[in-house]
């Protein structure tokens, strides 16, 4: 069911869960300062309780309530960014759940760029708790339409249009040695260090995020990547035979990301394909622009050749 965001509002300051938009890809959000609206999260999204939530503030005043210490380099991170496409994490306070941070002392926050996102937080005047609005493990939703596919009759949308960046945050974590990229997005390293001159900005090798899987963002079809060309030999032989469509991804990466997920959602509904495929996987490895595609694919693909 499609709301409006007056509707919205009720709902989530009664403690229920609705999903909103934000730049990123749309989420499923409640206050955080009520217990039974963050386990509808959970239950909802089929999500494990060891994965935790990113909450998602109206600024860096709202932010610092739910920290016990601060960080001026993540503050100048989020002068900077905020709002935008940048979670950090820091040490939680009390006034943070462990049902929400899933035992961790740590908090991941950001401040989404969306109007509609940003006028339910600063009227409840409450963090709201929001992971994407997808089941677990599964391709985030971009447009109100994915939310409704995936959670009609469950929970309300509210329609904010289709979302400007496609891809999740980038989240970032600091330690004495320098800045940690727990998981890339459209806000790059680059950026992060041109605001800190000198830091060392690490990316995580391998998703060791906290319910980090290597499977995760999964389409509803096998995606299957090739380095090269397309090699049907390759394939399991019960593949052989089927048909499958293909990904074309748009030159420019931010446009890309922007259709990622809604390309993978097409091409998964089809009932003529059996699968979907995309070649020439090795050039985006080559560039660093394309690095939150990259994990993104990966994550989403049953095998690469
Ligand atoms: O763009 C986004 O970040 C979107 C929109 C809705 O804001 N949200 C989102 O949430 O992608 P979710 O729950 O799908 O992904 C959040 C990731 C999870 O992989 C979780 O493990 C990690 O953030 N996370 C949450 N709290 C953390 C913490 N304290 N330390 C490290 N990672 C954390
Ligand atoms: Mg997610």
């Amino acid at each position: 069911m499609i709301i409006d965001k007056n509707q919205a509002f009720q709902l989530l300051r009664d403690g229920e869960v609705v999903s909103l938009p934000t730049e990123t890809v749309y989420g499923l959000a409640a206050r955080i300062d009520h217990e039974k609206a963050i386990s509808k999260i959970f239950t909802t999204k089929e999500r494990p309780s060891f994965d935790p939530l990113i909450i998602h503030v109206s600024g860096i005043d709202m932010a610092k309530e739910f920290v016990s210490s601060w960080s001026s380099k993540l503050g100048s991170l989020c002068e900077k960014f905020w709002p935008g496409p940048l979670t950090i994490v820091l040490p939680k306070n009390s006034k943070v759940s462990s049902q929400i941070t899933s035992g961790q002392p740590t908090v991941a926050i950001r401040c989404p760029d969306h109007p509609i996102f940003l006028e339910m937080i600063q009227k409840l005047g409450v963090p709201l708790a929001a992971p994407s609005a997808n089941k677990f493990g599964k391709t985030s939703p971009t447009c109100v339409e994915h939310v409704l596919e995936e959670f009609e009759g469950k929970v309300p949308v509210v329609d904010g249009g289709p979302c400007k960046l496609g891809i999740e945050s980038t989240i970032i974590q600091l330690h004495d040695d320098g800045l940690e990229v727990l998981r890339p997005g459209t806000l790059g390293t680059k950026d992060i260090s041109q605001i800190i001159p000198g830091i060392s900005v690490q990316l995580r090798e391998k998703n060791h995020l906290p319910g980090g899987l290597e499977n995760h963002y999964q389409p509803a079809k096998p995606l299957i990547l090739f380095s090269k060309e397309i090699l049907i030999e390759k394939l399991p032989s019960y593949l052989q035979d089927k048909s499958y469509g293909e990904l074309q991804l748009n030159e420019n990466h931010s446009l890309a990301a922007r259709e990622l997920y809604g390309q993978l959602r097409l091409l998964s509904k089809s009932t003529e394909y059996s699968f979907i495929v995309l070649k020439n996987f090795e050039q985006y490895q080559k560039k660093s622009s394309w690095t939150p595609i990259v994990d993104r694919l990966l994550k989403a693909s049953s095998s690469i050749f």
